[in-house]
């Protein structure tokens, strides 16, 4: 029986334009080969850098690309957070996570429940530290592992807390394109008339494998980002964002986003009807957009300890992100939209067996 995959993090093959990319590969470098070729700065290929500051409606010298979300995040926090305190929402990104440990940081956390970010908490938690928090860092919209968005006001309340303690907050925006349905909110940087360190990254728009995250900060930052970057591998590889570039040049991008869209609403609809169809007791979120929805089995079951004797199909205990243990979270991109039901079928089987108890994280 050949295993279904909820559980990774990336895209199924059929919704990277793959054709059209090579395309745009061999356009970049037929027209900008020798740019792309060589060596050049640590911020980035300057031509998208441009394009992305207009979209934004910043300054060049603001946006910093890097070879994807994670190793922007990994400069930021060694340059900022060694040893310093750095406040996070819970659960959250694994990546992000072993990034601020990696470089030594402090982390802090305010919980993020079903209803929300847990506001009193996270102000309370700034106000007892001894040491201001170096830097706040969130996924407003459709987050990873939960699929929970952070309605207007919550927004709005987060915003203002951060910025009356003065901390610099990474608004991490990757799946924020990825809206299907309900309206679109405005991003905390947006909110904050620009305070916010704004990110995002092309790994689930349009490519996880050509490794393009965009950073916009402030000048300083910029400035010291785009030194270290320079030190760590002098510069981003340009061809990715080149495709990129060229991608966006030729307007290909929206029509893209809007396919996209359709196919992950599909997907999610798919799991959606295969959950109430097979585990009706189950309760869920059920995301407008992203890729990930998280499960919520009854408190006091160990989640972990169900998917490791499943067979035929793998999830992620929310566990694994510091989420609670009786929750598992499931990536309905990955899977081919036929395995998403089947897939749902043997977690349902695995549901039925008989509940450990939790026993602790590991
Ligand atoms: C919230 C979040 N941010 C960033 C990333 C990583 O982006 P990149 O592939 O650009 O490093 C991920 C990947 O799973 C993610 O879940």
């Amino acid at each position: 029986m050949d295993t279904i995959s909820f559980a990774g993090d990336g895209l199924a093959a059929d919704l990277i334009p793959s054709e059209e990319l090579a395309d745009c590969a061999a356009t970049a470098l037929g027209e900008d080969g020798s740019r792309i070729l060589s060596y050049g700065t640590g911020s980035g290929y300057t031509p998208l850098r441009e394009l992305i500051a207009e979209q934004l409606q910043v300054h060049p010298y603001r946006v910093l690309l890097t070879n994807g979300w994670l190793q922007g995040f990994s400069l930021l926090v060694r340059q900022r957070a060694q040893g310093q305190n750095a406040i996070i929402e819970y659960p959250t990104y694994f990546g992000a996570l072993s990034a601020l440990f990696g470089a030594g940081a402090n982390v802090i956390y305010a919980d993020l429940h079903e209803d929300g970010l847990m506001l009193q908490q996270l102000a309370d938690q700034i106000r007892m530290t001894s040491q201001k928090p170096v830097l706040a860092y969130t996924i407003p919209t459709f987050q990873n592992p939960t699929g929970q968005t952070l309605g207007y006001e919550q927004r709005w309340e987060l915003c203002r807390i951060l910025l009356r303690a003065g901390i610099p907050t990474v608004e991490d925006d990757t799946f924020g394109f990825l809206r299907f349905e309900g309206e679109r909110i405005q991003t905390l940087f947006e909110m904050s008339g620009q305070a916010t360190i704004y990110s995002t990254s092309f790994s689930y728009t349009i490519a996880p494998g050509l490794r393009v995250g965009v950073w916009v900060l402030p000048n300083d930052l910029a400035a010291e980002l785009s030194t270290r970057a320079n030190d760590t591998y002098i510069t981003p590889s340009l061809l990715g964002q080149a495709t990129i570039y060229e991608f966006m040049r030729r307007e290909a991008f929206e029509p893209h986003l809007i396919e996209l869209t359709a196919n992950l609403k599909e997907r999610r609809d798919t799991m959606v009807a295969a959950l109430e169809k097979h585990v009706p007791d189950v309760s869920f979120v059920r995301p407008e957009g992203g890729i990930f929805l998280m499960l919520k089995l009854p408190p006091g079951t160990d989640a972990k300890g169900l998917l490791d004797r499943v067979e035929g199909v793998t999830a992620l205990p929310g566990s694994a992100f510091g989420g609670y243990p009786h929750t598992i979270r499931l990536n309905f991109a990955e899977p081919a939209l036929d395995e998403i039901e089947p897939g749902i079928e043997r977690l349902a089987a695995a549901l039925t067996l008989e509940p450990v108890a939790f026993e602790g994280y590991n």
